[in-house]
């Protein structure tokens, strides 16, 4: 069997922040290479070390309830090799593989970790290395003190994979050391067992300081994609409508077999649009089960399935409305979208228009509105 281990538990002292909670696209950096984990079916079980302080937030934002039951928290230690100390202690003892990855590099990939599998055999670790291509010098205070060929040069990456006996054992036996080994093939080495390196074709971006999370977005921004939905409904004389979840007080009333509200229906409309699986009346027809249905639970069931492939990243929604007037209560609609959502406000756009006097919205018979979803895996 084979199992991984995340490494999430630094505090970023160089990036000034614990890095891997830093989000792109509305996603912890952690989450990018949890994800290829989940993917890679010859995993069955992660252990993701996270600091302890971060356990609550890592369960409060759902970033792990949304994953299978294939991961487990684990509390991280001082050092990165006692981070890894304190995973290996829960592994299954049936573990006949072991899989470190570092969450400060987001751009693992399934190819890097067949590769490794594939090319263990009678090694005792395997790890992703990159040629160094750069001229190379040892400098202090300002003067070079020793030259360095760069012949040879390899910087140590991750993925790597460790047959479990091998890994346990040499992590039992340097704890104590004095010398600190920054990576598990390092300790291996130090007790003579066999590490294979293998160059890593693709770009394996390691994030340490503020400049490499800039370099991370452009390359994780690429997978944006986007759909729209749009929603009309008539009025009548009534108390009041729901924009958004929020309920504003006024002359009029949506028409609706459902509680009307527009702005929702909209978004949901782009959920389903984002999964090209078919119209909203199709997936809450008008019968007596969704007579007066609210219009958060329909976002809910939505939600669920949109989840499963992928993640919002920004709701522009422009509503089209005469009267009662939008802004006063434009930053509430706001807040609550991004709730509904459990996205941040910064990423919810609302608007509104009139559409001065050129269509059926202007005689005051109807309302609507119009989403442009963001997302991506
Ligand atoms: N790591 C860990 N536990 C530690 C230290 C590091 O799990 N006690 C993890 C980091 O979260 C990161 C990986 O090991 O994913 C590589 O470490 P590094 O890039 O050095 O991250 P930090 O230690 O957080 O950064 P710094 O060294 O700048 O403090
Ligand atoms: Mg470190």
């Amino acid at each position: 069997m084979i199992s991984a281990i995340l490494l999430a538990a630094g505090t970023g002292e160089r990036f000034g922040a614990k890095k891997q909670f830093v989000e792109i696209n509305n996603k912890p950096l952690f989450s990018y290479s949890l994800e290829v984990l989940l993917e890679f079916e010859k995993i069955e079980e992660i252990f993701l070390v996270i600091p302890l302080d971060k356990f609550s937030e890592t369960f409060e934002k759902k970033v792990f309830n949304q994953f299978s039951n294939k991961v487990q928290l684990v509390a991280g230690g001082k050092t990165r090799a006692e981070s890894v100390e304190k995973a290996i202690e829960n592994l299954d003892p049936r573990t006949k593989l072991v899989l470190i990855h570092d969450a400060a590099r987001p751009l693992l990939n399934c190819n890097q970790l067949n590769q490794l599998i594939d090319e263990i055999k009678s090694h005792d670790g395997a790890t992703m290395v990159r040629p160094i291509h750069d001229t190379v010098k040892r400098i202090q205070r300002g003067q070079k003190i020793s030259p360095v060929k760069r012949e040879g040069l390899y910087a140590v990456e991750t993925p790597q994979v460790f047959k479990y006996e091998s890994l346990k054992s040499a992590i039992l036996f340097t704890k104590n050391l004095d010398e600190v080994f920054t990576d598990e093939t390092t300790a291996l080495e130090h007790l003579n067992m066999k590490v294979l390196h293998v160059p890593n074709k693709d770009f394996n971006l390691k994030i340490t300081t503020k400049d490499d999370m800039v370099v991370a977005e452009k390359f994780l921004q690429k997978q944006l994609k986007y759909s729209i939905g749009l929603d009309y409904h008539s009025v009548e004389p009534g108390p009041g409508i729901s924009v958004g979840g929020v309920d504003i007080a006024c002359e009029i009333q949506t028409k609706a077999h459902s509680d009307g509200d527009v702005l929702l229906h909209a978004i949901i409309d782009a959920l389903f649009g984002a999964l090209s699986s078919k119209d909203i009346g199709e997936h809450f027809p008008e019968n007596e089960n969704n007579k007066n249905i609210d219009s958060k639970k329909m976002l809910v069931d939505a939600l669920n399935q949109f989840k499963k492939h992928f993640n919002i990243y920004f709701v522009d929604a422009t509503i089209t409305l005469n009267s009662p007037k939008i802004s006063p209560h434009r930053k509430e609609i706001q807040a609550s979208v991004a709730k509904l959502l459990s996205i941040s406000k910064n990423n919810v756009s609302i608007k509104a228009i009139t559409r001065n006097g050129l269509n059926f919205i202007d005689f005051k018979e109807g309302w609507g509105a119009e989403v442009i979803l963001t997302f991506g895996k």
